[in-house]
């Protein structure tokens, strides 16, 4: 199967190609090097894959997709749309380039598909969409429409946008909200990466609130399973639109990620406290009922288990 897979250079993307690739797919992955972090480290993200001849890149903008003409002559059967500006904090200080991104960018994507007559799509969405929902775990059929963040507004849009185009033009859909996702290359300013970074440089780091808040961290090899499955259903099934979590169903808080974060690095860890962010949930905690019945769906890897693997990988690429 051809497969476009959009933030192809991302932390997720990178992974997601990597497994496309070993089991047969042909993947063309594009990026446009986001200068939300460094092009080096996306640069670095790809190289387990540069020489996979099952592996095409090219740097593109989403919203130029339209016009990229060597794009559409590999005339792929599927899109997993991944590429984004992530991220809650800097979605409130910049609103503006979140919606360009991801709403402006993620209507093109769409539109690339219906002009080119390919009608599946796996879409990454986000746990975020929930906000600050009374109830946990988390389950599909909540109501998100109080977004919290600019960054929680434009996935929420665009599951809807996703329908639209399912709807009026036959475009069978997955969208996968997956939950804080952890592991080798995970991006910089993801909570996990950037305190084992303040760690070793000697920085204190910043916890925000009384340390009980709790994030669902899901490993990113089974968030890759998730989307391997997705794939496979979308493809089989015709008229299909369906929206699933794909979390680990436990919620880790911030002082036991903290705790974790001391035993492994055996390093002192210097704290400073600051008040809770707006914008930033309290809990995220997945229900992934839905996942395990449609996908087949069964994260493994348990949270410290996964923060070592982390920590591997980040002593042996400095920055
Ligand atoms: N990492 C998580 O915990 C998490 C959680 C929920 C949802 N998500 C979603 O999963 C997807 C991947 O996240 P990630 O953590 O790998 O982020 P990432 O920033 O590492 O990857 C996104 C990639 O998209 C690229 N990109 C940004 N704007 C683009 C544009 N206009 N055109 C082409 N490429 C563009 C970036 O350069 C980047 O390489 C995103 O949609 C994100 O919102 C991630």
């Amino acid at each position: 199967m051809k497969i476009l897979v959009t933030g192809a250079a991302g932390f997720i993307g990178s992974h997601l190609c990597e497994f496309l690739v070993k089991r047969g797919d042909e993947v063309v992955g594009i990026d446009n090097f986001d200068p939300f972090y460094s092009r080096e480290e996306k640069e670095r993200n790809l190289l387990g894959l540069s020489s996979d001849p099952g592996f095409t890149f090219i740097e593109e903008d989403i919203l130029g997709l339209r016009s990229n003409q060597s794009i559409k002559e590999y005339k792929v059967d599927l899109v997993v749309h991944l590429a984004a500006k992530a991220g809650v904090l800097p979605s409130i200080k910049d609103p503006k380039a979140y919606q360009k991104t991801n709403i402006d960018g993620t209507f093109e994507v769409l539109e690339f598909m219906r002009e080119e007559g390919i009608k599946k799509l796996v879409f990454g969405s986000s746990s975020s969409v929930y906000g600050n929902c009374p109830e946990a775990p988390f389950r599909e059929d909540m109501r998100v429409s109080e977004p919290i963040s600019p960054y929680a507004l434009t996935k929420a849009t665009n599951e809807m946008m996703t329908y639209n185009h399912y709807h009026l033009y036959g475009i069978d859909s997955v969208n996968l909200r997956f939950f804080t996702v952890i592991g080798p290359r995970q991006r910089p300013d993801l909570a996990i990466h950037k305190f084992f970074r303040m760690i070793r440089d000697g920085e204190p780091i910043t916890i925000y609130g009384d340390g009980s808040s709790a994030r669902d961290y899901t490993f990113v090899e089974d968030i890759i399973s998730g989307i391997l499955a997705a794939i496979d259903l979308v493809k089989e099934k015709e008229s299909f639109y369906e929206i699933i979590n794909l979390g680990n169903h436990r919620p880790i808080p911030l002082s036991r990620m903290i705790e974790v974060i001391e035993e492994i690095s055996e390093l002192p860890v210097k704290k400073v406290s600051m008040p809770f962010q707006a914008g930033d949930v309290d809990i995220t905690n997945a229900d992934i009922s839905k996942a395990r019945k449609l996908l087949g769906y069964d994260p493994k890897t348990p949270f410290e288990e996964g923060v070592n693997t982390f920590y591997n990988w980040f002593r042996s690429n400095p920055d």
